[in-house]
């Protein structure tokens, strides 16, 4: 039995492509988005600068702040898809939560799996040999399957006027192929909504890292290098007051604001 029903990811059939296409098409459009964008900021940036903010306060001289800018924004959106498709807001990157990055992970190993040795699908391994990854898959997608029941619940409960959340969930589940006029099932928007978790965080995120690292590499800029043990240190002066301290490190990116006195 394969992981998940065929989705827009992995069908090959190209009837159900297009239908799918019909129906998460207009999801993704500019005018969509733009009422998605209080939770996106909330879950996004806001909460980013928050976390940057505290930690360059907590700092020994309020100054300075290492962080891994690559972990954080993995996690921020994680965030920010999770709080769109579960319909609830999801603050992973400041609680250090990782459960649904376990869950995503767990669901992207299964996949590759089965793709490369379909005996991984058997029941054997479903029940026995490798279980704990197919139980964060099933509870992954019981959360799905939950958000959408919870959402049902509170849209039979509108009052006249009342105007419907605006996010990924309910874009999924009022989404409706212009051609056949056919809705996704719960079960096809719960899956929808971890392929959106699965296709984009990782591209998210690294296009967000790619934003310092390249900046590091602007001509213009007043740039000092200075490699220290394996550790490729840049400084650069961006605006009058703010200076910007980025570490790029064998395992991984830090990023670290100081705040100049004015
Ligand atoms: C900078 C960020 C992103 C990059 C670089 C990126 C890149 C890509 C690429 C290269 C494809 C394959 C397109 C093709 O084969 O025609 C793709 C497909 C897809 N992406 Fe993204 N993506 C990003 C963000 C996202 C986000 C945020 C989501 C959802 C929340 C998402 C969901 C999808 C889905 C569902 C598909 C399959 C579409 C289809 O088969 O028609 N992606 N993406």
């Amino acid at each position: 039995m394969g992981l998940m029903e065929p989705n827009m990811f992995l069908t090959v059939d190209p009837e159900l492509n297009k239908q799918r296409r019909g129906q998460l098409g207009p999801t993704m459009g500019l005018a969509n988005l733009k009422h998605m964008e209080p939770i996106i900021m909330a879950a996004g940036s806001k909460q980013l600068c928050s976390k940057w903010d505290r930690a360059i306060g907590q700092s020994k001289d309020g100054k300075t702040a290492k962080l891994c800018y690559h972990t954080d924004f993995m996690l921020m959106n994680f965030d920010i898809i999770s709080s769109l498709g579960f319909g609830q807001a999801h603050r992973s990157l400041t609680s250090g939560d990782t459960q649904i990055a376990d869950w995503v992970h767990s669901t992207c190993v299964l996949m590759y799996m089965q793709a490369i040795i379909p005996i991984f699908k058997s029941k054997l391994f479903r029940r026995f040999l490798i279980k704990p990854l197919y139980d964060k898959y099933d509870a992954f997608f019981a959360v799905g399957t939950q958000a959408i029941e919870k959402r049902k619940q509170l849209l039979s409960n509108l009052k006249p006027g009342d105007s419907k959340p605006k996010d990924l969930l309910q874009s999924y589940i009022d989404a409706e192929d212009p051609e056949s006029r056919i809705r996704m099932t719960s079960g096809q928007v719960a899956t929808e909504t971890i392929n959106g978790l699965m296709a984009g965080s990782d591209t998210s995120s690294n296009t967000l890292a790619w934003l310092p690292e390249d900046s590091l590499f602007m001509p213009g800029r007043n740039w000092i290098f200075c490699e220290q043990a394996g550790i490729l240190e840049v400084s650069v002066v961006v605006f009058v007051g703010v200076h910007l301290r980025v570490c790029i490190a064998k395992w991984g990116a830090c990023l670290s604001i100081i705040t100049m006195p004015p």
